[in-house]
């Protein structure tokens, strides 16, 4: 279709209307509620939208040939489960027709009032406030209750495809001034976890910006999910910014719990480096070249420092025996 040109809309045609309608990205949701009989329903939805905030009203818009649609105009409580990008299998579950599409879904047993998928986005939780009939659709109006949300990116949806949000997220970032990454060097017995996005040429250790308002904890969960591990840290290993950059770095050092599992992003590579690979060469970045290089040669002779760049080019401060836990400590400081 030419940009020029204007169209007629033709009953006969909707498909290249649907088209342009899909030129609108957005973000993908599953609405959720109990059928009268108990029964968990879903389906996926993108057309959700913020209406309200005093009240707190939203909006999703349902075919009125979608199976659910009866469950959705009686039910007195419904949830808008907004998806992350881990969850594209959760959407595609959702969009189907089949009758168990709650199979293996762990629901949030604080929520009772309407199944609540448990690894979403964020959550939330409506009374039904009205229904609009719309053409084929029924517009279904909710007033917010309650609302939970974590930490990650959006799933996104453009022109019938989901869209990797994450590399949008870092330019909003980056405008925002809310330019800290942190990542972690992930060891996994004796070999160092590391990522590729799609199309890059270069390896990196698992990396996400540091939003304002996220607790530590939440973040260092964050880049744990983005290689599918469990896992935790022991201290902060280095503090730089790459030349070019506009963002700083804070890297910590940590430990995988258990193997690779399935990354957050499916075309995100992870795999596990070792020494004799010398995976520094396969970075980007003097600080992180030499930074990767440094856990390599620390590993070897098991004595940790802490690297903070300075004026005289920088220092690495030594650690002393392994870490201790928190509570341990206190005891021993009483
Ligand atoms: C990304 C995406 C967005 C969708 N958005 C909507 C929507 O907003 N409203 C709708 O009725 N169907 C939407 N669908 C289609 C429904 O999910 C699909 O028709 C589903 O089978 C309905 O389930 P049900 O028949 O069990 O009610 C969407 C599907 C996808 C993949």
């Amino acid at each position: 279709m030419s940009n020029l040109d204007w169209h007629a809309v033709s009953a006969e045609n909707t498909r290249s209307l649907r088209n342009v309608f899909g030129t609108f990205m957005t973000g993908v949701t599953v609405v959720t509620a109990w059928d009268a009989d108990g029964i968990p329903r879903g389906f996926t939805a993108n057309s959700f939208t913020s209406v309200s905030l005093s009240p707190a009203l939203v909006l999703v818009c349902i075919a009125k040939t979608a199976g659910s649609l009866p469950v959705f105009s009686e039910a007195p409580r419904f949830a808008i489960n907004i998806l992350g990008d881990w969850q594209r299998e959760t959407s595609n579950a959702f969009a189907g027709r089949s009758a168990n599409k709650f199979e293996g879904v762990e629901l949030l047993a604080s929520e009772p009032a309407a199944p609540c998928l448990a690894d979403s986005l964020s959550v939330l939780c409506c009374a039904r406030h009205s229904l609009v009939e719309a053409g084929d659709h029924v517009i279904l109006i909710g007033e917010v209750l309650r609302y939970r949300s974590s930490v990650g990116s959006p799933l996104g949806y453009f022109r019938g495809s989901y869209v990797d949000f994450a590399e949008g997220a870092r330019a909003i970032q980056v405008e925002r001034g809310s330019a800290l990454k942190v990542g972690c060097l992930i060891a996994h017995d004796s070999g160092l976890v590391m990522v590729r996005e799609p199309g890059c040429e270069h390896w990196s250790i698992p990396e996400v910006f540091w939003r304002a308002g996220v607790s530590q904890k939440a973040v260092i969960e964050e880049v744990f999910r983005r290689v599918g591990m469990d896992g935790d840290v022991s201290f902060i290993y280095s503090m730089f910014a790459e030349e070019g950059d506009d963002f700083a770095r804070l890297v910590f050092r940590g430990d995988a719990r258990d193997g690779v599992a399935a990354p957050l992003s499916r075309s995100l590579e992870v795999r596990v480096f070792h020494a004799h690979e010398q995976p520094w060469r396969l970075v980007k970045g003097e600080y992180t070249v030499s930074m990767i290089h440094r856990f390599f040669t620390e590993r070897e002779a098991d004595a940790f420092g802490i690297y903070c760049d300075t004026a005289d080019g920088g220092r690495i401060a030594g650690i002393a025996g392994q870490p201790v836990h928190w509570l341990d400590w206190k005891h021993q400081a009483q």
